[in-house]
């Protein structure tokens, strides 16, 4: 199969309050957009890679990242929108039409693991759907608007999901299409196939894969680089 992936990267990145977009930020010297797309450059299942940003950002990616870093894979540099359904969105419009899996990421999340990417792509193509995530560790309470608690779900059908999410090309498209016609807006893409009736199946992916979000996550981050490479 023909595999795209498209990675997310216009968020504001409000909550790390740097001042410029987060994934612009270093990590070992390098900045962590970079560590991500590194990762999808050397996948050999994955043939093309489409970069989202934002909308006065994309000189800055092409000078601080693609062209320093010499990444081949990147076909194409795409501006995202106000959320990032809609930049995922605008990446989903701007795919080669011969895509037969799309496999979506966050820009945020450098720490992935080349296996994982190949599970997924793989399972895909069984599944046409497929997430990453991982079981919770602590117990989750599904609360009340009045603060008490409602019911406690059992601990182990409990996932925290991450990126990538992947799936066949045909269905992401008609799911996002659906949502902007009904309006509908999801903190995930698995959100909207899932209301158009698909199945989805779960990949076990590894808890090192954070999303970089808050300060303290960089300092979490340069920890696991030193460990993991
Ligand atoms: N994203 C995007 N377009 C948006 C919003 C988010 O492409 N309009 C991307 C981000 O760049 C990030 C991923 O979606 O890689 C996950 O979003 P999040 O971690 O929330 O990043 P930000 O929205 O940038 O951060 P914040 O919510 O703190 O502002
Ligand atoms: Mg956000």
């Amino acid at each position: 199969p023909y595999v795209t992936a498209i990675i997310v990267a216009a968020g504001q990145g409000t909550r790390m309050k740097a001042g410029v977009n987060k994934q612009y930020l270093l990590l070992q010297g390098k900045p962590i957009l970079a560590h991500t797309i590194q990762v999808f450059e050397r996948c050999e299942l994955i043939h093309e890679v489409i970069v989202v940003v934002g909308k006065n950002e994309k000189l800055k990616c092409l000078q601080e990242i693609i062209r320093p870093y010499g990444y081949e894979k990147v076909k194409r540099i795409v501006i995202g929108g106000d959320t990032r359904q809609q930049s995922m969105y605008n990446g989903l419009k701007a795919v080669t039409p011969h895509t037969d899996i799309v496999i979506t990421h966050d820009g945020a999340r450098p720490l992935i693991h080349q296996e994982i990417l190949k599970k997924s792509i793989q399972e895909t193509q069984i599944h046409k759907a497929t997430i990453v995530g991982v079981p919770v560790k602590d117990t989750i309470k599904m609360i009340n608007e009045n603060g008490f608690v409602h019911t406690t779900p059992k601990r182990d059908l409990v996932w925290i999901v991450q990126t990538p999410q992947s799936f066949s090309y045909g269905l992401i498209i008609e799911a996002h299409e659906r949502a902007y016609k009904e309006s509908f807006i999801g903190t995930d893409d698995a959100t909207l196939v899932e209301r158009i009736g698909h199945p989805i199946k779960i990949i076990k992916g590894e808890y090192d894969n954070i999303k970089i979000t808050t300060p303290e996550d960089l300092i979490m981050a340069e920890a696991i680089l030193n460990i993991q490479r």
